[in-house]
């Protein structure tokens, strides 16, 4: 294990960390796909909710020990477009989740530097939730730390589609070509348009897709799967999810 994980794993706290620029080969940004929630509550014999709310719990951790070893954007599938077919009473719950987390969380992400972001259409989502993340960051949009990315009600197709309609519109006022369109166009209309692609994916929970996120963006990021259910997922599972990433080789396509 590399020397910067042995010292974190000693608790050491992030000014005693090296320099992660000098490491070069930390990812910048982690996309997590939190499964499991509902197989741990069964388990337990426990309602869903209660493994969401423990999930919560687990979002708290992740977010303090990226933050400290320097990632400079973890983005957290929190609600997808297709989550609406859940019961109510989950969807309430979970559209809760948000609010409850950062009416406990927003001074210390404040205090760390964080900067909270939001991905996805805030169509349908309560005046609560919304309210809640959009204060987050409002309160956070001048610190410079890590980017903490709610995907909300977010799918990717949702997005890629309101990026065709939208250079679509540019086409028809004749502001755009067809023909000079690029990856970068594309890249521009999304909702991520402000951040780098994922290097790395994490999905807790032993099912191996993507359910609707990142379509475009993790065209060439690393994946990480795991058995472990999103409840169960500790910091030392997000720091071997980092190693193994550290072991690959990107090659793009390349040789
Ligand atoms: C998938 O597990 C998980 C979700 C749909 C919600 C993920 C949300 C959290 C982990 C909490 C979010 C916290 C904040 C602060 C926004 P599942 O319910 O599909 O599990 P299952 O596949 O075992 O049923």
């Amino acid at each position: 294990m590399l020397e910067i994980f042995s010292k974190w794993k000693a608790n050491l706290t992030s000014a005693d960390l090296p320099d992660q620029a000098e490491e070069g080969k930390l990812p910048q940004h982690i996309a997590i796909i939190m499964d499991g929630n509902g197989r741990w509550a069964k388990r337990k014999g426990l309602p869903r909710i209660a493994g969401h709310r423990e999930g919560m719990k687990v979002v708290t951790k992740i977010v303090r020990v990226a933050s400290n070893m320097g990632i400079e954007v973890l983005t957290l599938y929190a609600f997808s477009t297709e989550n609406w077919k859940r019961p109510k009473k989950e969807v309430d719950y979970l559209l809760g989740l948000p609010e409850r987390y950062l009416k406990a969380e927003l001074p210390k992400l404040i205090e760390n530097n964080v900067q909270v972001r939001l991905i996805g259409t805030t169509d349908h989502l309560p005046d609560h939730t919304l309210r809640a993340v959009e204060k987050a960051v409002k309160d956070t949009e001048s610190n410079t730390g890590m980017i903490l990315n709610f995907a909300l009600n977010y799918g990717s197709r949702y997005e890629m589609l309101e990026a065709v309609k939208s250079i679509g519109r540019l086409i028809e006022e004749g502001k755009l070509s067809a023909d000079s369109l690029t990856e970068e166009t594309i890249h521009a209309h999304l909702m991520t348009s402000q951040l780098n692609d994922p290097d790395l994916l994490i999905r807790t929970s032993g099912e191996i897709r993507l359910s609707n996120f990142m379509l475009w963006q993790l065209a060439y990021s690393e994946f990480w799967f795991t058995d472990v259910l999103w409840p169960d997922f500790k910091e030392q599972d997000f720091v071997e999810a980092i190693a193994v990433y550290q072991k690959r080789k990107r090659r793009y396509g390349g040789v």
